[in-house]
């Protein structure tokens, strides 16, 4: 049995008004709640998905596309390439100061069982701690949260809402200090106020939304396990949707981007529904900007057809938004500042060490519903950024930078490194299974015993340069979907995190899921997402030449219950391994095994968790799961290090029919209190 630290007893009184409110729990839903799919990502999934084109599935691509392209641009593209090998590189992802830490591969725990708590579980020997909450204060003269005293002057101060991403930056040479860097991906208005009125939000409710999104950057005192946040510490920042972001890069100062308030295109406000991230060798924050497309009113008002098609291939449409901003910002309607949406979905990059600077959104790497970005130093120093873009059916990027990293942190560095996601070459993926004619979408592996085959790296944009028929770059960057449905890009299962490994150089990639897959109408199963209505996602590993444009890859993982023959755990024998479904984050340790942290483990009936997975040799695909999350939370942002490892329980309670005035949660304040997403920390 898994020890069960940090739980207590649910007050009888709360006991009772559950019971009274029928408030499902997870496991009886057999899928995200629904709650969060509206609040998340505006229900995307109950949706047609936006992805229109035939844009095929492996090996018959679409001959006449390639056709259309001109393929004298793509090889001269290929020259801007340089040599690199697995061995020997380097990676943003560096390895944490040495301190205490795990023995051998690093998995010494027992796994915890599958189960629905209403608290963070942790294998025997390990202890917890909460790091931050929701509505802590991170800057100075600020009241402590109070549920029911929320201001937009408070909130702008204090850590915000659905913490994801979660990022730890040494600040000293011995260890001692450190900073940590949080996405605040979006709100649950129904859980943040109660009475929530959904036709008619305040102006109050709304402002404190606006600050309760973005970025936190705290200080942390590693001195002492656990990890202690410094309040006072002078790098402590709030980032919210109202703070100053630049535009740098091929599609800034393009009329595409310019609006009422910025008639240049190169200076927005503030950045949304950040998921997740990766950390710089240069000490930056990238966070991606995913489902920026339902803060946006009155699609269904555009009269122009070529912007009517650019909004719904990203999801815009209909009149009033979810939240209704637009009646207290102008920005937020469409038949007042049309190209504001264009201003989302990028790649935007934050130095944590510069209280005061200018976070900057790179267009060079494309707009999309960015999950994150996670970049691969070659031996010659050139940065190659891997992303992914976060719906069903759409497509795996990378970006390639034209100037070598210059190594070291001074100033010098750091300010020639921070211009190179600017220039480069934008890549879609293609990838070809070899045992096409035998997937059916039943999941069956192929005869030659692995769902794998090749890859290849599309271009799209080179800085002013498009090497798409018909778009100009400025286009190519600031509609990337469109460029790549063009270029003949396979459409993917939801790509999630794509992050290379820090030793190999192998680049994994998670693909949560699609239910979509193979139904009517849509794209059917292929070998890289080989299921039909696929509700439990793949890993996807891929053996690339980083700076060139083929490669090949495999599945390491396509989860689900290990008793489900259409799973395949890395050839591990399934019997001995933790379930696992809806990968969403990736990281490493400094053993090398793949972590991966879950989005919608109701889909099996249980709270998402952290699950560590082997690599190499006689234990590869053995998926253990290391911790679980509070009813109704969603585990992401992991950060592994050897002295404690940090994980985020986003959206805890979120499940449907519970609310602010019906919490399905108590964690982590316990008693009658509501809900606060949380960093936690894990320690031996
Ligand atoms: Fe915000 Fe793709 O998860
Ligand atoms: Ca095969
Ligand atoms: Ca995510």
């Amino acid at each position: 049995m898994p020890c069960r630290l940090f739980r207590t007893r649910p007050s009888e009184a709360a006991v009772s008004r559950r019971r009274d409110a029928r408030i499902p729990l997870p496991l009886l839903t057999g899928r995200r709640a629904s709650v969060t799919c509206r609040y998340r990502c505006g229900d995307q999934c109950s949706h047609q998905p936006p992805n229109p084109t035939t844009n095929a599935y492996f090996g018959d691509i679409v001959q006449q596309v390639i056709d259309r392209r001109s393929l004298l641009k793509a090889g001269a593209v290929v020259t801007v390439t340089g040599a690199a090998t697995a061995g020997g590189l380097t990676s943003a992802a560096a390895a944490p100061p040495a301190r205490p830490g795990r023995p051998g591969n690093g998995l010494d725990f027992t796994p915890v069982e599958p189960n629905t708590e209403d608290a963070v579980v942790v294998p025997e020997g390990y202890q917890q701690k909460i790091v931050l909450r929701w509505g802590d204060p991170i800057l100075p003269d600020v009241p402590e949260f109070d549920f029911d005293a929320q201001t937009p002057e408070a909130q702008e101060r204090q850590f915000g809402y659905n913490n994801d991403f979660c990022a730890v930056l040494p600040l000293d040479n011995r260890g001692d200090r450190a900073l940590m860097v949080n996405n605040h991906e979006y709100t649950t208005e129904e859980f943040l106020f109660r009475g929530y009125d959904e036709d008619n939000p305040t102006e109050q409710q709304v402002r404190i939304a606006w600050a309760a999104h973005g970025m936190s950057v705290v200080g942390l005192d590693l001195g002492d396990n656990p990890p202690r946040v410094v309040r006072d510490d002078e790098h402590n920042r709030r980032i919210t949707l109202h703070t100053e972001f630049e535009l740098r890069g091929p599609a800034a100062g393009s009329d595409l981007l310019t609006t009422p308030a910025d008639s240049e295109g190169r200076r927005s406000l503030g950045t949304m529904n950040n998921c997740a991230g990766g950390v710089t060798p240069w000490g930056t924050v990238l966070s991606g900007e995913e489902n920026f497309h339902f803060y946006f009113a009155n699609a269904d008002q555009v009269s122009d057809p070529t912007t009517r098609e650019r909004l719904a291939r990203y999801g815009l449409e209909g009149g009033a938004s979810e939240r209704k901003w637009e009646r207290f910002e102008a920005r937020w309607d469409l038949t007042r500042h049309v190209n504001e949406p264009n201003r989302f979905g990028w790649i935007v990059e934050v130095d944590p060490y510069d209280p005061q600077s200018t976070p900057v959104k790179r267009t060079a790497l494309g707009r999309l519903k960015h999950e994150g970005a996670n970049l691969h130093v070659t031996r010659d120093k050139r940065v190659v950024a891997y992303m992914g873009d976060d719906e069903r059916f759409e497509y795996l990027y990378k970006f390639v930078a034209d100037k070598r990293m210059k190594p070291g942190r001074s100033a010098h560095a750091r300010r020639h490194n921070r211009t190179l996601l600017d220039e480069g070459t934008l890549y879609v993926a293609r990838l070809t299974g070899d045992s096409a004619d035998e997937i059916d979408g039943s999941g069956s592996l192929p005869s030659d015993g692995e769902f794998d085959g090749v890859g290849e790296w599309i271009p799209l944009a080179h800085n002013d340069e498009s090497f798409v028929d018909g778009m100009s770059a400025e286009e190519v960057y600031v509609f990337t979907r469109l460029a790549a449905d063009n270029a003949g890009a396979t459409k993917m299962d939801r790509p999630e995190d794509v992050e290379p490994h820090p030793h190999t150089g192998r680049v994994y990639a998670a693909l949560t899921n699609n239910g979509d897959r193979g139904t009517e109408g849509e794209a059917p199963a292929d070998e890289a997402n080989p299921r039909n209505a696929n509700k439990h996602g793949q890993v996807l590993e891929l053996d690339d030449d980083h700076t060139g444009t083929r490669f090949t890859w495999r599945l390491l993982l396509v989860c689900g219950d290990p008793e489900d023959p259409s799973t395949y755990y890395g050839g591990f024998d399934k019997s001995q391994v933790s379930p696992i479904t809806c990968p969403d984050n990736v990281t490493f340790d400094r053993h090398g095994n793949l972590w991966i942290s879950t989005d919608s483990s109701a889909a099996l009936g249980f709270n998402d968790g952290l699950y560590a997975v082997p690599l190499e040799g006689d234990e590869r695909g053995h998926v253990q799961q290391f911790l679980s999350v509070p009813r109704g939370a969603e585990a992401c942002g992991p950060v592994l290090r050897d002295d404690f490892t940090l994980v985020s329980a986003q959206h805890p309670g979120e499940v449907d029919g519970a609310d602010a005035d019906n919490p399905a949660s108590n964690w982590p304040d316990r008693g009658d209190s509501r809900p606060r997403p949380s960093v936690v920390a894990v320690w031996k």
